[in-house]
């Protein structure tokens, strides 16, 4: 933990790049802060051209997560519980390749709280006792978040009864999986700069009903509910050198510097890394910088459902196939060079059942089923399988 004094320089340095870049996010993302140079060394699309050379021979086809294993990490990937109970070849897939499972959907309030006073766990138990089952360990996603909140919500929930009904419901979950679980997204997605508030948050019914509170009462909330958990910050667009996402970055900076300093018990942030969705400007040496900001916290990094949306390449599965694996390939190579990453899961394991299928925001145009995980719809190992074992073959293993 840096000393106080480098602490406030560390702070006062990013306070004026994050205000200058405040001043980008509020107009938008088109313009750049007056005097902010793009770093030159920004990637775009990696193209079926620049990859015709390209190897992505891997030296071992153990698992992912034995591989991961041997360098100190843990390899995992997104699930629904249907997924598993349903699809035997696809559940040996998934307890062969990962160590770590996060529910899709089973951790969330629509899928606990059919009503304000009722919990249905049938969901998040099936999947611990699978877990168990298997030797894998679990992940809960997530405790608070502004989506996925049943429809009884909006006219049950008030300024009067927000509270309670939040910290009930971290003591109620969190407390039901205690000493159970490697670690929870306590707060997902808190961060909205297009929402205008001065510290960049999103303008969510909890700040709404709470005010900015909430993020630090919900991780202690959790932290005293299940004191062995890592608690862990989530959110996206923390990937690519853009104004916009460089002004997130810094604000989820601000954000992390503000609940160390207060003593918030946050153990980690979670980088969703749901890839190629925004401009793919990648910049290793930017990504690498902010990499080390966080871990110059003292807490350690998770990516946490990382995915490559492959919307913007050609029909040619074998080509769509390459591109997709170097970018894999690209940003694990610099995320697991920083120490404090200490996990990667992916958000899905198999192309047979990933989100983006039903992704209406960036469909593919020609209507092709997308193929952005490590395995394809019939549990092959892809290119990208490939890239993630490379990356971890070649990254510093972890104490
Ligand atoms: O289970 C019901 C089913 O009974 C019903 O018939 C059907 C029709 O509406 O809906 C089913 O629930 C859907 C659920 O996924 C299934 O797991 C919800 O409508 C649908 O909104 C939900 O979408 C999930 C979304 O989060 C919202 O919770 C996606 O699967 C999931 O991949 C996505 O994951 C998020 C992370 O939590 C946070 N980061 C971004 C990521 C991608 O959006």
């Amino acid at each position: 933990m840096p000393k106080p004094s480098s602490r406030s320089k560390l702070i006062n340095r990013r306070q004026a790049l994050f205000l200058g870049m405040g001043a980008v996010a509020s107009v938008g993302t088109t313009t750049l802060a007056a005097g902010l140079k793009a770093p030159r060394n920004s990637a775009s699309l990696p193209t079926v051209a620049n990859l015709q050379q390209r190897s992505f021979a891997v030296a071992s086809d153990l698992p992912l997560r034995q591989q991961a294993a041997a360098k100190g990490l843990l390899y995992g990937a997104a699930v629904l519980k249907s997924s598993l109970m349903n699809d035997p070849e696809f559940s040996q897939a998934f307890a062969r390749e990962c160590a770590i499972l996060v529910p899709e959907g089973a951790l969330k309030w629509d899928s606990l709280r059919p009503a304000p006073d009722k919990f249905n766990f049938t969901d998040s138990d099936w999947l611990l006792a699978y877990a168990r089952q298997k030797g894998l360990q679990m992940r809960g996603h997530t405790l608070v978040w502004h989506h996925a909140l049943p429809k009884w919500f909006a006219g049950t929930v008030t300024p009067g009864n927000a509270e309670k009904m939040m910290v009930e419901h971290i003591q109620t979950v969190a407390g039901r999986y205690a000493g159970k679980f490697h670690s929870w997204d306590v707060v997902n997605e808190a961060i909205a700069l297009q929402h205008g508030h001065p510290q960049g948050l999103r303008q969510t019914p909890w700040l709404d009903l709470i005010g900015p509170r909430y993020i630090d009462l919900a991780f202690r909330t959790a932290a005293a509910a299940d004191p062995n958990a890592l608690l862990v910050y989530n959110d996206f667009g923390l990937d690519y050198d853009t104004p916009w996402e460089s002004a997130r970055r810094q604000a989820v900076l601000q954000l992390l510097e503000r609940l160390v300093t207060a003593g918030t018990p946050i153990h980690a942030l979670g980088i969703q890394a749901h890839l190629l969705r925004e401009d793919p400007k990648f910049n290793p040496s930017q990504f690498q910088t902010f990499l080390r900001e966080v871990a110059s916290l003292g807490l350690k990094i998770m990516i946490t459902e990382l995915d490559v949306t492959d919307a913007r390449f050609g029909a040619h599965s074998t080509e769509r196939d390459r591109q997709v694996a170097a970018v894999y390939e690209d940003y694990l190579t610099v995320a697991l060079g920083e120490p404090a990453v200490i996990a990667v899961l992916t958000w899905g394991l198999s192309d047979r059942y990933t989100w983006l299928a039903k992704d209406k925001d960036r469909p593919r145009r020609d209507g092709l089923p997308p193929r952005p995980l490590p395995l394809d719809a019939q549990l092959n190992r892809k290119l990208a399988w490939n890239a993630i074992a490379r990356s971890v073959a070649h990254c510093p293993k972890r104490n």
